[in-house]
């Protein structure tokens, strides 16, 4: 009877763990663990995402320099950067001309970053820190954008609301909304498409809307109102 108690506890252990570790990246444990636990797999983070560069121009980069066309040299930030998927997909545009400022917590997925970064270094610049306090004045970038992540911070809002604050006004911000099965099981972090958008609303923006995307996440944008509501 005891022995079966202990199998019944292992077991349940190790799914409590399986929970805390894989399925919701540390983000229950803290921030320190979850920017650990990306230091861990920054080396193999682009082979196992294996994100293909023709669905990433025309899903990412074309659609936001679509939202930046009026501007000839746009300023762009984009938070928790990991390997620079963002910057990578803008800055090979031929017909984008702006810079890009890539930030994250994890100096091991920022290194991977500026390895591939260093064709653009003119335009490209890394920096690490973490999202809930952003060092940039207000008003500052034309668009911030913030793919797959902000289901890992300990405090979404606040890093939303650092997000608006260093927006220009007329800025367009782009977050993505972690969604499916494993989206639920980021239990208080979860939102529905309608709670996501009313979040980005009453954190200052307007005109927002949801974007279907990948199988786990839509992309939201919105925009930062030129006058201040
Ligand atoms: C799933 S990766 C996404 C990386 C990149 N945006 C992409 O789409 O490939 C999540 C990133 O969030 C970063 N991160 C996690 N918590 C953070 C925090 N509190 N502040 C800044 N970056 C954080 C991690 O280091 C990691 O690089």
């Amino acid at each position: 009877m005891i022995w079966v108690g202990l199998a019944v506890s292992v077991m349940l252990l190790g799914l409590l763990l399986y929970y805390l570790l894989v399925v919701t990246e540390g983000v229950f444990l803290g921030r320190r663990l979850v920017v650990w636990l990306y230091d861990r797999v920054a080396g193999t983070y682009d082979t196992r995402k294996a994100v293909d560069p023709d669905y990433e121009t025309f899903f990412l980069a074309r659609p936001l320099q679509h939202h930046l066309k009026h501007l000839p040299n746009p300023l762009i930030l984009d938070v928790a950067t990991g390997t620079g998927r963002l910057p990578v997909a803008l800055l090979e545009q031929p017909l984008f001309h702006g810079r890009v400022m890539g930030l994250d917590a994890s100096g091991k997925m920022l290194a991977m970053a500026a390895d591939k970064l260093r064709p653009y270094h003119f335009r490209a610049a890394l920096v690490q820190q973490t999202a809930d306090r952003l060092p940039f004045t207000a008003h500052t970038f034309d668009a911030v954008t913030c793919l797959e992540a902000l289901e890992f911070f300990p405090d979404d809002e606040t890093a939303v609301r650092e997000m608006v604050r260093v927006l220009k006004p007329d800025g367009v911000l782009l977050v993505t909304r972690r969604k499916g099965a494993w989206g639920k099981a980021f239990l208080g972090n979860y939102r529905t498409v309608a709670q996501f958008e009313a979040f980005l609303r009453t954190a200052g923006l307007e005109t927002v809307y949801t974007v279907p995307w990948q199988q786990e996440y839509d992309q939201v944008y919105g925009r930062k109102p030129t006058i201040p509501r």
